[in-house]
């Protein structure tokens, strides 16, 4: 497919790569880092494919000159990184480790160096092992330990990040609490709904303490993930339920408590049936929805439900539909589809950056020198097709960021699913560009 995007975005548009600290930094009680909950987790047998864990993962830790090398080679404009909670306070609060924190500083002044715009994220899910043995975020005191922990950010980074937000994807709170697949590992509804509940808390509190400082250049957001559920059947009942149900279960859930201050009728509803609903003080949904200044989307796909559990697939594929290698859908239009929802359903008017977009395989060849993703390639120029389309519609997408810049340690897959724009050799943790990088890169010199 030839490929030519010169001029249909403007220059001020952020083209980026994204990680997060605990699948790509390893050096996991390096410089006196604490423990957090993946480093526990993943030390437990069988809760990541192959027994991996993250302790070395791209060793990016050690490895910064070699990381800003990559990222310039791409010609990124900006970098999205979360950093580490308990690499700057190990036992989540107290004292600060200065070491950890002077890693954070290094790589913030070589992306400055380099015109690289950081987008830095305070919470890619690894809450600190200490926090975790205090009840985690089931305890509320968690939310006031964030809130200290990101005044610490914003002392140290304000004015010098471009972006902060304070959480990446809170359902992932929720699938570690209610549904035992990630860390920490907990299985019961309510406390995934509880946990969730003061993780937003904590994203308030956040908000509040950041507008203290009046920063000129720094703004603050939050993540969300969209992964939009659509019925299998648009005629049926069912199917349109179960549709409705997961979505207001998941990135509902959150939109809900941080741009409306509520929980949605159904939420409620279904949350006090099932007893579920969590513990929380009235004051807590206006501090949830304070203000902020960007929304971060990730967008993967969309999902298409069933109630009868039928081959989804093999439908899709006569109406048309696409699937990459990996058996994923291809369905680009869903970056449109979330925007879609954002403003319409929820009024957003902020500025919104696509802060996560990728696709992952299991095994990706070489040939004749060269490491082939086509799946990949496509997939991006897809989506960012559609994200041209949705600003020619007046949407105000304003930065787009590939997860990720590297195969890393992809949670409880381990390092099974590649993801990255560079591949990751995790013996010599030598990383080589694939076509997509090479890709990537020519789309963002065309629009420059
Ligand atoms: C997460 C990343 C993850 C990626 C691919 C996103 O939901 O933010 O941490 O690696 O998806 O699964």
């Amino acid at each position: 497919m030839e490929y030519n995007m010169k001029n249909k975005f403007d220059k001020e548009f952020l083209w980026g790569v994204a990680t997060a600290a605990a699948q790509i930094e390893g050096g996991y009680i390096q410089d006196g880092k604490g423990l957090n909950i993946w480093d526990a987790f993943s030390h437990i047998p069988g809760n990541i494919a192959n027994n991996d864990n993250c302790d070395i993962a791209c060793d990016s830790y050690n490895r910064l000159d070699e990381d800003i090398k990559l990222l310039k080679e791409l010609g990124v404009n900006s970098y999205r990184f979360s950093t580490s909670w308990s690499r700057i306070l190990p036992k989540g609060k107290g004292v600060i480790n200065e070491k950890g924190l002077n890693y954070y500083k290094k790589l913030v002044d070589k992306l400055l160096e380099n015109n690289i715009k950081p987008n830095l994220t305070m919470y890619h899910w690894d809450l600190p092992y200490e926090l975790e043995r205090m009840g985690g975020w089931l305890n509320r005191d968690t939310a006031k330990y964030f809130a200290d922990y990101a005044e610490i950010i914003f002392k140290n980074f304000g004015d010098k990040v471009s972006f902060i937000s304070t959480f990446n994807e809170p359902i992932a709170i929720y699938v570690g609490y209610a549904l035992k697949a990630f860390a920490p590992g907990y299985g019961l509804e309510k406390y995934g709904r509880q946990a969730c509940h003061n993780a937003m808390l904590a994203h308030g509190l956040a908000v509040e303490k950041f507008r203290k400082y009046n920063f000129k250049e720094t703004k603050i957001g939050i993540v969300i993930d969209i992964w939009n559920r659509v019925p299998f059947d648009e005629n049926n009942q069912d199917d349109i339920r179960l549709a409705n149900d997961e979505n207001e279960g998941a990135h509902k859930f959150f939109l809900n408590m941080i741009l409306n201050g509520k929980y949605s009728d159904y939420m409620l509803q279904k949350m006090k049936k099932e007893n579920t609903l969590p513990y929380f003080k009235k004051e807590d949904f206006e501090i949830m929805s304070k203000p902020i200044d960007f929304f971060g989307l990730n967008c993967y796909n969309r999902i298409i439900v069933s109630s009868e559990n039928r081959n989804i697939k093999e439908d899709i594929s006569k109406r048309g539909g696409n699937f990459l290698n990996n058996g994923q859908e291809f369905y680009p239009k869903a970056v449109y589809d979330a925007a879609k929802i954002l403003r319409e359903e929820f009024k957003l008017k902020i500025p919104l950056f696509v802060t996560e977009n990728g696709t992952f395989s299991n095994e990706e060849k070489e040939i004749n020198g060269i490491i082939e993703d086509i799946d990949r390639v496509n997939y991006i120029k897809g989506f960012i097709e559609w994200i041209e389309k949705a600003n020619k519609d007046g949407f105000d997408i304003r930065g787009y960021y590939v997860w990720s810049l590297m195969d890393n340690f992809e949670w409880t897959a381990g390092y099974n699913f590649k993801f990255g724009l560079y591949q990751t050799n995790f013996k010599t943790l030598e990383r080589k560009p694939k076509r997509s990088a090479k890709e990537y890169a020519k789309i963002i010199k065309n629009n420059n």
